[in-house]
């Protein structure tokens, strides 16, 4: 189906023929002023300039050919040229009936679908999951949800950071912490010798630490390069150690994702990237863009416009390791060569803007991709804690994702437990989507790019624009149309439209579409946030001005639960889009 400005859109632009005036002036938008009129066009400004007439002559003779079209109850000129719409009450229940039988629910399809490796998550193995990767999960899970229910093909990667540094630094506390591990022997064997198994919690314990003291050791900072180095050149006992730090890490970051709802087609990481690296050098040096500054290799990525400083980027240390734009060069050429995709997205911290520029450069200059493959940085704002600084546990500490979902969870759980509606056997699993909603829509709410603040009584709330409000509505609407009773049918179209807050919200529903297509070409899904909240209002207006349980007139009742049995499906679909479970009752 497609969006309803776009529908609006093509009959304006038939009456702007009609009325001898360029079609492609009759592009139509929700009007704001819904006191006014539910929709407008201001096409007749431009046509007044192109055709030396008054903008209100124009829009006069326009809305003359409009008259007579069923869709539109009231067509009217406003000074000094705008046309403003009002949609027939039965064309109106027509389009949101087309709706309710759309397969799309009224999503509109992309006409020419493309092929996208969305990159995000990105966590590091070896070091706990915490909140620094929450925004990533959150907003490329639910990035990779509007880009398929638009129709194109997402692979989403996490593209694990398991290759660098902080490897090394697990390494060398390992090994003085067990010096007898067979792993940390010169001839250690693969065939023959084993790994000691690793946990979680102990990563978790070991990383902070060996971090810690390579910053106030220069030889422990030494000894924890070096094993990065001979970890990336291929020692088999650190490979084989890394491959336990990678599996017990994992095995950790897939249960926490899994609470969250996050999942992954792929979990390549920055070590996939290894084995294109030596194709990458030689490109690079073919295509003559190997420079040497102190040692390292780099690439000049600089451009006339200009107008920051523009780094090279480096390509190989003095050491001849490899750093981070390597690893994102190299894994440029595995996604070209396995998908071939159309776009490669990447859900980042905003702070690694310069990073990807110089990458994308790099990449366009090398041939790495196609010059009409787009490679485009999502950067996102940080995670502040009331006080306005980045978000920290009482104690200053960074928080982990488990405890985070832990906290939320507990959250939950104080608020069900005033609820006698949930099952002694759902508690747990309610308390966890409730509290994953709260702290999902608390993100997604606002704008990608910016900073926000990470407040969970806010975010808990039953009220205003916060997932838990939405739950809610939800679960209002179940429990309406369980007490509605038997004589329902699913299938019976709205029939009429009876009072006022019903129309607004049969305009909110026709608006989906219009709203999903902003949030997919912004790559922004607070448009969807805003509008799930928007419908969620409407609906409460429309059930406090009308008795629906109670209605006498059949036909009546009929009608006013099927716009609510749709109300809650479009609400469900949003809440999906954002990555958020509902839940039945509350
Ligand atoms: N692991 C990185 C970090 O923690 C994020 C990875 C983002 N993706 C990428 N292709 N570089 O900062």
């Amino acid at each position: 189906m497609k969006a309803i400005t776009q529908t609006l859109s093509e009959l304006v632009s038939q009456a702007f023929a009609a009325a001898g005036y360029d079609p492609g002036l009759g592009a139509v938008t929700a009007s704001d002023r819904l006191d006014l009129c539910q929709f407008q066009c201001n096409g007749a400004f431009a046509a007044a300039k192109l055709y030396h007439k008054a903008p209100f002559a124009v829009a006069d003779q326009v809305a003359q050919v409009l008259q007579n079209d069923s869709a539109f109850s009231k067509v009217e000129v406003a000074k000094p040229g705008f046309l403003n719409l009002t949609l027939d009450d039965g064309y109106l229940l027509k389009q949101a009936n087309a709706i309710t039988q759309d397969p799309h629910l009224g999503i509109p399809q992309a006409p020419s679908p493309a092929a996208i490796i969305l990159d995000y998550g990105g966590p590091n193995i070896a070091k706990p999951l915490h909140i620094g990767h929450l925004r990533s999960a959150i907003i490329g899970e639910s990035i990779k949800r509007i880009l398929r229910a638009a129709g194109h093909t997402v692979v989403g990667d996490i593209h694990l950071g398991d290759w660098g540094l902080q490897i090394g630094l697990v390494i060398t506390e390992l090994q003085q912490r067990h010096p007898d591990w067979r792993c940390f022997s010169p001839d250690f064997d693969p065939q023959a010798d084993a790994v000691q198994p690793l946990t979680a919690a102990e990563l978790n314990e070991v990383y902070p630490l060996a971090s810690k003291k390579s910053k106030t050791d220069p030889d422990y900072a030494q000894r924890a390069h070096q094993a990065t180095y001979e970890l990336q050149n291929g020692r088999p006992g650190y490979l084989a150690l890394w491959q336990e730090i990678r599996r017990a890490s994992v095995a950790d970051m897939k249960s926490n994702y899994q609470k969250l709802g996050v999942t992954f087609d792929l979990w390549y990481g920055e070590s996939d990237a290894g084995r294109n690296i030596p194709r990458l050098m030689d490109i690079l040096d073919q295509k003559k863009l190997l420079t040497e500054s102190d040692g390292a290799m780099v690439v000049e990525v600089a451009e006339p416009q200009d107008k920051a400083p523009m780094p090279p980027v480096i390509v190989r240390k003095s050491d001849h390791s490899s750093i981070y734009a390597t690893t994102d060069l190299a894994t440029i050429i595995q996604r070209e060569e396995d998908f071939h995709p159309d776009k490669i997205w990447y859900v980042v911290d905003n702070r690694q803007e310069l990073h990807f520029t110089q990458v994308f450069r790099c990449a366009k200059k090398a041939g790495l991709v196609p010059a009409e493959t787009e490679l485009a940085f999502l950067g996102f704002g940080t995670m502040n804690g009331t006080d306005g600084k980045p978000y920290k546990t009482r104690d200053g500490g960074i928080m982990k994702l488990e405890d985070m979902i832990a906290t939320v969870t507990k959250g939950a759980q104080e608020k069900l437990e005033a609820s006698s509606f949930v099952d002694e056997a759902d508690y747990e699993e309610m308390a966890r989507r409730v509290g994953v909603a709260a702290i999902k829509f608390g993100d997604l709410i606002n704008q990608r790019a910016k900073d926000y603040v990470f407040d969970l009584n806010k975010f808990f709330s039953f009220e205003g624009k916060t997932g838990t409000y939405l739950l809610y509505t939800v679960t209002r609407i179940n429990s309406i149309l369980k007490k509605a009773g038997a004589p329902r049918d699913p299938a019976a179209p709205i029939s009429r439209v009876y009072t006022d807050s019903e129309r607004e919200l049969l305009l909110k529903i026709l608006m989906t579409g219009d709203v999903f297509q902003k949030a997919l070409g912004e790559k922004a899904p607070n448009y969807l946030c805003e509008h799930a909240y928007q419908l969620a209002i409407a609906f409460s207006k429309f059930y406090h001005d009308n008795r629906i349980i109670d209605e006498p007139d059949p036909e009546k009742k009929q009608s006013w639960l099927s716009l609510i049995a749709l109300v809650r499906r479009v609400l469900c679909l949003l809440l999906e889009l954002l990555g958020i479970e509902p839940v039945e009752h509350m």
